[in-house]
């Protein structure tokens, strides 16, 4: 059978998605004081859900307040009130669309003017020149592990109650879960570390509690990575036995994606000849996993064409295509693209001209989270604009944290 872009996608739990676009979590970093929701929220997400992607799943949204990715994360923990996400559950799932929640704790990856103190699953520090940006993590100690899984648990079902549809663990991009699962970042001696067997237990715990908070018809998705892209990290080989485990206890959609704060194959930038050949970056991977699991496959990075995406699908790559940047720029780009539209994504490679710059400042990131929050006002997104003056812009907004890599 052919499969388009317009045919519908039945998850394990027999919900069904309405068609095989699915819009990737991009941190809105947009909050309100407190780490709330705000109506920009709601204006972004209302644009998107009417642009007529299937699935939104949102930006990371942090489940502890004390170790946080970016300083305007949403937060959902025990004891905070964040009634305002309702209004924003409400329009991001207008027009059958469903909105998952992305939950996240970025372990080391909560840069130094955030954690003066963060943790991981071994006291390894980013390499350089990311030590300069990230202090030296602690290692967690088996109480505050157990702790940390009761707080996914906690704030998916805080996302349920609140109105989002689903939930998603982001277990990929070098966060905590990915650093568990890393040989490199994981040199615990009992029951967390050493074996894959042992560095999965955590993402399993995670998974397990969540299934037990939300129930069996909720679905719950995690964004893994192909590979970490790192000697001595989480090689393709582990990446498909705990998507094998995953799916076995019933996990409802695999997101792949790939890579870390240092080494970013997820935003395309490396441009290693393994992520070349393919439009989307993730897809010879994502094959040989779609033969191994009956889990439905989302994968995420590089998708720019129909064509492209058609024959992802058609190929049996994957069973759902996940649009990030291209979503940015253009908000209506899935009704286009299913009503066969000739339209081509506007993501373009950016520069400010200074090759120095470019290596150190984080423009994928500060250049499309502007866009954002322009739709968050209720603007159109501006695809020609200045990247001197969106750097110049988040210098002056952030000051010298700007320079510091917020997220990717
Ligand atoms: C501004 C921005 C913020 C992002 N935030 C997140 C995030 O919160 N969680 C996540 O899993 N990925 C995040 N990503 C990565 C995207 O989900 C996606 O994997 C990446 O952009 C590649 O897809 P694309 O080529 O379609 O843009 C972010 C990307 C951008 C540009």
């Amino acid at each position: 059978m052919t499969l388009s872009l317009n045919s519908t996608l039945k998850l394990p739990n027999g919900i069904i998605l309405k068609n095989r676009i699915a819009k990737s979590a991009m941190s809105e970093n947009m909050a309100s004081k407190n780490h709330c929701a705000n109506s920009r929220f709601a204006t972004l997400y209302r644009r998107w859900a009417n642009g007529g992607a299937g699935l939104l799943i949102s930006g990371n949204i942090m489940i502890d307040s004390r170790y946080l990715g970016e300083p305007n994360n949403i937060v959902l923990e025990k004891g905070r009130s964040n009634e305002a996400i309702r209004e924003w559950t409400r329009a991001g799932t207008e027009n059958g669309t469903h909105l998952w929640a992305q939950l996240n704790h970025p372990g080391k990856q909560s840069p130094k003017f955030l954690s003066k103190e963060p943790v991981a699953p071994s006291a390894i520090a980013l390499k350089a020149p990311l030590d300069r940006m990230f202090n030296t993590p602690r290692e967690l100690t088996n109480e505050e592990i157990e702790e940390i899984i009761e707080r996914f648990a906690t704030a998916a079902k805080l996302a349920k109650d609140l109105g989002f549809t689903g939930v998603q663990i982001h277990g990929a991009h070098g966060y905590l879960v990915s650093q568990f699962l890393s040989p490199h970042h994981n040199r615990r001696s009992d029951k967390w570390g050493g074996s894959l067997e042992n560095r999965m237990r955590f993402v399993v715990s995670i998974y397990k509690a969540i299934r037990d908070a939300v129930g069996l018809e909720f679905p719950i998705a995690i964004k893994i990575n192909s590979a970490d892209f790192q000697k001595g990290g989480f090689s393709q080989e582990d990446s498909m036995e705990v998507v094998k485990v995953l799916s076995e206890l019933g996990m409802d959609l695999i997101e792949i994606s790939g890579g870390s704060y240092e080494s970013q194959e997820m935003m395309g930038t490396t441009k290693k000849e393994s992520t070349r050949k393919r439009e989307a970056y993730f897809a010879d991977y994502c094959e040989q996993v779609r033969k191994i699991v009956k889990t439905p496959i989302m994968l995420t990075g590089g998708f720019r064409s129909l064509k492209g995406m058609n024959e992802a699908l058609e190929q049996e790559a994957c069973d759902l295509v996940g649009l990030g940047r291209s979503l940015v720029l253009n908000p209506e780009f899935p009704n286009q693209l299913m009503a066969g539209e000739d339209v081509k994504s506007e993501v373009h490679f950016l520069t400010t001209g200074w090759k120095i710059m470019d290596n150190i400042f984080p423009l994928e990131i500060t250049w499309y989270t502007q866009q954002i929050h322009r739709m968050g006002k209720g603007l159109d997104p501006k695809p020609k604009m200045s990247v001197k003056a969106s750097v110049l812009y988040t210098l002056i907004s952030m000051g010298v944290d700007g320079l510091k890599r917020v997220r990717g």
